[in-house]
């Protein structure tokens, strides 16, 4: 049995010391895997990477039960400084750049580095290798990125870092289906490249299931599934809560779905 390199055993992040957001939620990342979290909104997926990341504290948040363990360490209410200096890097959902600098000044931007200076060349270079559009435009601001330009920048980024564990919160949002295709593959790549693991959460789920090794599904702030891709896009609940899609090959929105299913206190 392989060591996990991040294991979370039944965590629970209580907000303003009032709200409990994320409760009894396990999960765990083995090296060279990339692991999908879904979910609709308000599940818990971004606190989850919050808590893992350590960026809790920022939003008065804390992990009030339970455990994170990178690497063989505990890490929960561990500084994020501190965490990514363990080779643990977060995209975050939202501000993945500093829109004012450009391409070539976000990539070198000082954040914690474990690497020297000839090192993080080489990174810069290597970022550039997987997105040779970023190459094409180191000079331009990334204010005046588009959406998929930005998350590579993103990416680019945190790959600098030389982290041995990504966390990326929602890299599909808001793009066209071409660039998130195009995106996905390219973190197939990066993983392959670089034997590091991902953890992703997405929305959007079958695109995630499509590259992940293992999947989990939240549902306020609980994790309600868990297993083999191929097997969760099989599963009805899937099909019709996130791919919108009955037996009968129809289409329905998901929240039609999702209140009639509520009405029947499905998860009660
Ligand atoms: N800064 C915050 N303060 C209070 N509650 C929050 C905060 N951020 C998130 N929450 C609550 O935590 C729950 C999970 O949110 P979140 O982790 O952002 O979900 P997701 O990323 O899956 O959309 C939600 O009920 C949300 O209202
Ligand atoms: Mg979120």
């Amino acid at each position: 049995m392989t060591v996990p390199l991040l294991s979370v055993e039944k965590l629970e992040v209580v907000y303003h010391r009032a709200i409990t957001a994320v409760q009894g939620i396990s999960l765990s990342v083995k090296p060279g895997q990339i692991v999908a979290v879904l979910g609709n909104n308000g599940a818990g997926k971004t606190t989850t990477l919050r808590a893992v990341s350590g960026f809790l504290g920022l939003d008065d948040a804390r992990v009030t039960e339970g455990n994170i363990v990178f690497k063989g360490m505990r890490i929960e209410n561990r500084r994020p400084d501190k965490i990514t200096h363990l080779g643990l890097v977060l995209v975050p959902e939202r501000d993945k750049v500093f829109p004012n600098l450009t391409v070539a000044e976000n990539l070198a931007a000082p954040v914690a580095h474990r690497a020297g200076r000839a090192e993080r060349r080489r990174r810069e270079a290597l970022v550039y290798e997987f997105f040779p559009q970023l190459a094409a435009l180191k000079g331009r601001i990334a204010g005046l990125l588009s959406g998929g330009e930005r998350q590579m920048l993103a990416l680019g980024s945190a790959l600098v870092g030389s982290p041995e564990l990504l966390l990326i919160d929602e890299l599909s949002l808001g793009l066209a289906p071409v660039a998130v295709e195009s995106l996905m593959r390219r973190l197939v790549e990066i993983r392959d490249g670089l034997g590091l693991s991902i953890l992703l959460v997405e929305q959007n789920a079958s695109i995630a299931l499509e590259i992940a090794d293992y999947g989990y599904v939240l549902e306020n702030g609980r994790l309600v599934l868990d297993g083999d891709p191929k097997r969760l896009l099989q599963h009805q609940d899937i099909r019709e809560f996130y791919l919108g899609q009955t037996t009968s090959g129809e289409r329905k929105s998901y929240r039609a779905v999702k209140q009639y299913r509520r009405s029947r206190r499905w998860y009660g």
